[in-house]
């Protein structure tokens, strides 16, 4: 094996047979000490080193490698630490995790927790949160019948995130409805929001009263469904990740636009993240007519492929159940019901997905999993 190489640019060091090449800029902006030991922030200000930072010597000592910097700092590396980084896995990041994707008979398996157990125990919270990061849903049963108990759900989550309807929406009949959801029309697959530039993460809809014939709850694993076209399709799937389609929503007093890709990639490990779908809130598309001619046929393929029964999971909420899901990856919508058949009343809100991750890694490292199956490296 090579000894260690100085290059202009960086090292390079022998690790697993091969030769390993590390930039001198991110070797030294990433030295131990370069973060605040009490706050884990990075106190190292890399713009203040010279342009031609280098290394004068470098050598392996034992599990680590010593490198002296051009103004005679030392710093010193895990090579297991490096090695990681190398192979690019997920830093200890416990939040990524590989998506269980499901079809339309998970509603038997979907995870359920009850209201008081996920209140008085944290590892349940972990439990929960793990649920929304692998499958993208859970159902709460025994909801207290009270604003106050949907509030404190989702606060076991994180902050509730106000959406341009406020801080929680009202899903019952209206009589002069602004929105579809309003009235007792069905509604189709949907992820909602997409017209907003931070689309909502993981949505809460507490059911507080069905007493309405008809009205089933209609909800797709929608990276299911990408991956399947990503198979079948290939063309079609990178059309959808690629092109910045327009969507807008407006009220009497506002008017909501942004961009969005219909499809959504996972930046740390490339999978099907999550989607941004809603008929009824896109704008006209806005690409050259000779682009609608490649554009429409991936949409509509998707657009079909979500509606298909065997991606479709149907049942009915019941008063006292709150379903939670990835308002990202999960299209939901509604079948009609028969407007005076009974009172109908869903009551939702929003809480970012960064917070779902940010309370899992938290949690599930405070409560790890009896069989050790978090896989995280160290
Ligand atoms: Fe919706």
């Amino acid at each position: 094996m090579s000894d260690i190489v100085l290059l202009k640019t960086g090292i390079e060091l022998p690790m697993n047979a091969e030769m390993v090449y590390f930039n001198y800029f991110w070797l030294r902006d990433n030295c131990a000490t370069s973060w605040d030991s009490s706050t884990q922030e990075r106190t190292f200000d890399i713009l203040d080193e010279a342009d031609d930072l280098h290394a004068t010597s470098a050598w392996i000592n034992g599990a680590s490698l010593e490198v002296i910097w051009s103004d005679g700092y030392q710093s010193r590396y895990n090579l297991h630490w490096l090695e990681r980084w190398h192979k690019g896995e997920n830093h200890g990041d416990l939040a990524v995790r590989a998506r269980k994707t499901w079809y339309g008979d998970h509603y038997p398996n979907m995870a359920r927790f009850s209201y008081d157990d996920v209140m008085a125990n944290p590892a349940s919270v972990a439990d929960w949160a793990e649920a929304m990061l692998d499958e993208g849903v859970a159902l709460i049963q025994d909801m207290p019948n009270s604003n106050e108990g949907l509030k404190t759900l989702c606060e076991l989550f994180g902050t509730v995130r106000p959406s341009f309807s406020g801080y929680t929406f009202d899903v019952q009949s209206k009589a002069n409805p602004e929105n579809l959801a309003y009235t007792s029309k069905a509604l189709e697959l949907h992820t909602d929001l997409p017209a907003e530039e931070l689309a909502p993460g993981i949505q809460f809809l507490h059911c507080r009263v069905n007493d309405a014939e008809g009205g089933n709850s209609l909800f797709v694993d929608a990276t299911t469904v990408a991956n399947a076209l990503k198979q079948s399709y290939p063309k079609y799937f990178k059309i959808l990740t690629e092109y910045e389609v327009p969507y807008r929503y407006t009220t009497h007093y506002q008017d909501v636009r942004t961009k969005q890709r219909i499809i959504e990639l996972d930046p740390n490990n490339g999978e099907v993240s999550g989607i941004n779908f809603s008929q009824h809130l896109a704008d006209v598309f806005d690409f050259s007519q000779r682009e609608m001619d490649t554009f429409y046929p991936a949409f509509r393929k998707f657009g079909q492929m979500l509606q298909d029964a065997q991606y479709l999971m149907t049942f009915r909420l019941n008063a006292g159940e709150c379903m939670v899901f990835d308002n990202h990856r999960i299209a939901h919508g509604r079948a009609s019901f028969i407007k005076g058949s009974g009172a109908r009343h869903l009551r939702g809100c929003y809480v970012d997905r960064g917070d779902l991750r940010s309370v899992y890694r938290v949690l599930r490292a405070s409560y790890p999993k009896a069989e050790a199956e978090v896989t995280a490296p160290l």
